[in-house]
């Protein structure tokens, strides 16, 4: 029996750091904004009408703004915004032929804007694209949909898009050759033109302003593409789509991962998702993008964004370790510039954070409810909560494939007030491996041997000795599960949305010097905030 106790004492105090432990944060690194609304969502047109269906989307969001007081933006839109036609005299709300998952056209009438204009919280910003695919009568079909999404909407509706994703229309045929940049700025002034000199507009008390670009993808990565194009920021800007009172964003979509092409199939690998190196190659690309952005005097977002383009892929893209994905790739995308970012959702999709009704896919009968990647959503709602404008900055002592960290401070003074540390390492779980919402098919077999590695972290901070640090948790039983995650163990009700329980309470004080220490599992998060300034 003392033997036996022996053993697990020895285990339970193994300490296998795979990554740094001792973190130094350099006093004058430099910040870029963090929102209260960094965290965003995209959602399919032709699958709003089944989120409107169940309140899991509008009892998860005022489970957010409880924390944030600021909504989740909502943009509307994605591929079938382009194939989205105005028939008022159509008998139904809204119709897609042949059906939503292979919807060619979707048709509404204006009441169809009505349906979402008061599902989400009061004070959600709502984005809507508008069709730039249809191109005959002068952009008809957009300019009547501006007005009638407008008439609906009013104030709520902050920013139009014209079209999802224009460098992919030749592809598509829904442009001719030579569709390039020059005509994109000159089409783009065409409707704008007519928007700005339509009644409603000029009578609109805060008349909606523009994302503009809206572009699949860097012209330098054509895996998804026919042909190489000249879409991107720099190029629109130097072509002089400038006008910082009207564009009050540019936006490119990015996935890191993809189903939409044999090659890219199969390169799809979770520990290649949940790897802050990976993330970082990604991100870090968009930096010239940034910065002709801001130069043009316009924020740059990541306007449609998620795990793995094409709808997503189960046993991936709904797992914790997507929940760690989503932590790093938020806040690392914000210490470089990208002020917001919109998660794609379609009711069926394998990405989705949350699917509303119970549907047939893959011949498996799948139930509604939350996908392990939300959490990451409720996570970060803690990250920028508060009364302060914050600013972030990636931590260079907390920069390895399997380790990232970030300092969050406080803009008016730039003093550190929270820390956050995601530790990637995959550690693969024997429980929490399905989730009646995904496919069982994908539910991991894989199991990670031994003790979960706990870290062992000292992190020296400005921080006055003595002083109280509240620390909060993003757990899952491993990188591999599709449940059982919590933050902090607050869990939502996969039926309704609803939380349930309260953060647990786990606090450190400043050591001497500064150094704050704690211990960081492998596969998780971790928040630390400076209580009482
Ligand atoms: C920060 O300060 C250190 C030493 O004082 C210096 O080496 C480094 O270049 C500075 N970094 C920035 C971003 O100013
Ligand atoms: C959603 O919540 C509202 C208000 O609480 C309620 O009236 C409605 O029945 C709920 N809808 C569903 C589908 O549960
Ligand atoms: C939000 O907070 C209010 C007031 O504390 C509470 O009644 C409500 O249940 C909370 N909603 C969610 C979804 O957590
Ligand atoms: C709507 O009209 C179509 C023909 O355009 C018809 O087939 C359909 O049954 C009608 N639906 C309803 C609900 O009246
Ligand atoms: C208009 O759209 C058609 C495809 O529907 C395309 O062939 C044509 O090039 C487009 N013209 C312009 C000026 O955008
Ligand atoms: C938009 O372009 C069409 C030609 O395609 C032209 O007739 C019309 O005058 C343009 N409208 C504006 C407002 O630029
Ligand atoms: C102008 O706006 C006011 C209130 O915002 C509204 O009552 C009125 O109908 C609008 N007029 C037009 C022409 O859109
Ligand atoms: C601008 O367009 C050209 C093609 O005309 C392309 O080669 C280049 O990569 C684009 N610029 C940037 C910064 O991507
Ligand atoms: C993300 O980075 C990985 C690793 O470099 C790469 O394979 C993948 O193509 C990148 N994705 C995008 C969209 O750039
Ligand atoms: C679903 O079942 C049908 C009929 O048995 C079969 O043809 C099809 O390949 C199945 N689809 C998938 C995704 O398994
Ligand atoms: C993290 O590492 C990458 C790749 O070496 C580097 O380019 C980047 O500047 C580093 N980030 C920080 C915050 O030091
Ligand atoms: C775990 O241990 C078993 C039995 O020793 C071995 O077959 C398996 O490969 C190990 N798995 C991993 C992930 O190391």
């Amino acid at each position: 029996m003392a033997r036996r106790e022996l053993v697990l004492f020895a285990l339970a105090s193994i300490r296998v750091a795979g990554h740094a432990t001792d973190i130094s944060i350099p006093q004058n690194l430099s910040t870029k904004v963090l929102l209260p609304d960094v965290y965003g969502y995209s959602m399919e047109p032709v699958w709003v009408d089944d989120y409107l269906k169940s309140n899991i989307t509008s009892n998860l969001m005022q489970a957010i703004v409880n924390i944030t007081q600021k909504p989740a933006p909502f943009r509307i839109g994605g591929k079938t915004a382009d194939q989205t036609y105005l028939h008022p005299d159509q008998n139904v709300t809204s119709i897609a032929y042949p059906d939503p998952t292979n919807a060619e056209t979707f048709n509404i009438t204006p009441a169809w804007y009505d349906t979402w204009a008061n599902y989400f919280p009061p004070g959600t910003d709502l984005i809507y694209t508008l069709n730039l695919a249809s191109n005959t009568s002068d952009f008809a079909t957009a300019v009547a949909e501006a007005e009638a999404v407008h008439a609906a909407l009013g104030s709520k509706l902050i920013l139009f898009e014209y079209g999802n994703e224009p460098d992919l229309f030749q592809s598509k045929s829904w442009r001719g050759p030579g569709w390039g940049v020059e005509e994109y700025v000159a089409q783009f002034a065409n409707i704008t033109s007519q928007i700005r000199s339509a009644a409603w507009y000029r009578n609109a008390s805060t008349p909606p302003k523009i994302q503009a670009c809206t572009f699949a993808d860097l012209p330098t990565f054509i895996e998804l593409q026919v042909a190489q194009d000249d879409f991107d920021v720099v190029n629109v800007t130097a072509a002089g789509l400038i006008d910082p009172d009207l564009i009050a964003s540019y936006a490119m979509h990015s996935y890191p991962q993809s189903t939409c092409t044999p090659e890219r199939w199969l390169r799809m690998r979770l520990d290649l998702l949940s790897n802050h190196a990976v993330i970082w190659t990604n991100v870090s690309k968009y930096v010239p993008q940034i910065a002709a952005a801001n130069a043009a005097g316009s924020a740059f977002v990541m306007g449609e964004t998620n795990s793995i383009s094409c709808s997503g892929r189960s046993g991936i893209s709904d797992t914790f370790g997507a929940a760690l994905w989503g932590v790093d790739y938020v806040l690392l995308a914000a210490s470089v510039g990208i002020e917001k970012l919109a998660f794609h959702l379609g009711a069926q999709s394998e990405y989705s954070f949350f699917t509303p009704l119970p549907y047939e896919y893959k011949n498996k009968s799948l139930d509604a409810g939350i996908r392990a990647p939300f959490y990451a959503h409720y996570f970060i709602s803690h990250v920028i909560k508060g009364d302060s404008d914050w600013s972030i900055a990636a931590l260079p002592a907390a920069n390895e494939s399997d380790f990232s960290g970030y300092g969050v401070y406080d803009a008016s003074n730039d003093a550190l007030r929270k820390l956050v540390f995601v530790d990637l390492g995959i550690w693969n779980a024997s429980t929490g491996l399905s989730n009646p919402s995904t496919l069982s098919a994908t539910d991991s077999t894989y199991t990670s041997n031994g003790t979960r590695p706990v870290s062992d972290m000292r992190v020296t901070t400005p921080w006055d000795e003595g002083a109280e640090v509240s620390l909060l948790r993003l757990n899952g039983p491993g990188t591999n599960a599709k449940s059982d995650v919590n933050v902090s163990s607050v869990v939502f009700d996969s039926a309704t949305g609803t939380k349930i329980g309260d953060e647990e309470a786990e606090s450190v004080c400043v050591g001497a010097g500064g150094v704050v220490a704690f211990e960081l599992q492998q596969a998780q998060a971790v928040l630390l905030e400076l209580a009482h300034v």
